[in-house]
């Protein structure tokens, strides 16, 4: 009998296998690369780890390869619920260390409206590299991204107050002091600190040089000023890394939802002594594996001809 139900037992649709890949394309890439790939199976999406890639010399465990992964699999995830299917997962790691996700949707399960808000955001969400403006993150706000990120494998927690600000802002410098060669985490602290000029899309390399690179008291200054947040996991290794990738994108997708924008931050934790120091520095458990930035963008206008 032709039953809508018959959809059951065969595979993806063309038109849902499209819409999973584009949702899956939206996710993050590392720099330019999509560190996964997305095949299709009966009523199985079988996302891959990408292991032709190498990772860069800053990340040498390939750490973002797997963060990456899991922010792919949460729009995986979004994208089979904003469709009306219930989404089984599994991750599997193998003797090597590369990460299987696995999705079904064996039933149909109608999202609630938050899973619909986000699976709308997937399109919608945006990062912003530079100072956020003035207008803070409202309370209820903070406590959303916070709680779609949080979960029994994945703390997460705001960070509060100058003396925490400043314990952040010394490890991301004494980060830059690390990757002193490296201009794009140079690049990276400047914009934090400076607000985009309208029409500005980033900064070159060069800018950074010129744009002097923030000492820790001016990074703190802003932290302080900005909504942080720190994603810590219970243990560390590939699956763990995974699921802070999950977390991060699950944040991002429920503050596009909110109007907000924000940047990810893990270069300097790829650095273990950055990754122990920020735990003990804000004494929380666990392994620190990301930051993210979150706010309202606001840009200064562009000076005018014959402007001041
Ligand atoms: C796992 C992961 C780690 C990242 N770490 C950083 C980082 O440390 N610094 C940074 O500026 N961008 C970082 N990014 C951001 C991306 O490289 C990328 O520039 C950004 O997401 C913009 O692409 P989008 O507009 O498609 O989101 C990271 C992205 C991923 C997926």
């Amino acid at each position: 009998m032709n039953t809508p139900w018959a959809e059951q037992v065969v595979g993806w649709s063309a038109d849902e296998a499209e819409v999973l890949s584009e949702c899956v394309h939206r996710a993050p890439p590392v720099h330019t690369t999509r560190p996964w790939q997305l095949e299709f199976a009966d009523r199985t999406a079988v996302l891959r780890e990408r292991r032709d890639v190498p990772p860069p010399p800053h990340d040498p465990e390939g750490r973002d390869r797997k963060i990456a992964c899991g922010a792919a699999l949460t729009n995986l995830v979004a994208a089979v619920r904003g469709l009306g299917w219930a989404a089984d997962m599994d991750i599997a790691v193998s003797a090597d260390g590369a990460v299987t996700a696995s999705v079904t949707g064996p039933r149909r399960s109608r999202a609630s409206d938050s899973e619909a808000h986000r699976f709308r955001a997937i399109g919608d969400r945006r990062v912003h590299e530079w100072a956020f403006g003035p207008r803070p993150v409202p309370p209820e706000d903070l406590e959303a991204v916070r709680d779609v990120a949080a979960s029994p494998a994945v703390g997460a927690w705001w960070v509060g107050g100058g003396a925490e600000a400043l314990g952040v802002a010394r490890l991301l410098d004494y980060a830059a002091r690390a990757y002193h060669a490296n201009l794009d985490y140079q690049r990276e602290l400047t914009m934090w600190t400076t607000r985009r000029v309208d029409g500005a899309v980033g900064l070159s390399a060069g800018g950074a040089a010129r744009v002097r690179v923030p000492d820790e008291f001016q990074l703190a200054a802003r932290i302080e000023r900005e909504a942080v947040l720190v994603l810590a996991t219970r243990t560390d290794g590939p699956e763990s890394q995974v699921r802070a990738g999950e977390a991060v994108q699950a944040a991002w997708l429920e503050a596009t939802t909110r109007g907000l924008a924000a940047s990810l931050v893990t270069q300097p934790l790829h650095l273990s002594e950055v990754r122990t120091g920020l735990a003990d520095r804000l004494d929380r458990p666990g392994v620190p594996q990301a930051l993210m930035r979150f706010g309202h963008p606001a840009a200064i206008p562009a000076a005018r001809p014959g402007d001041d």
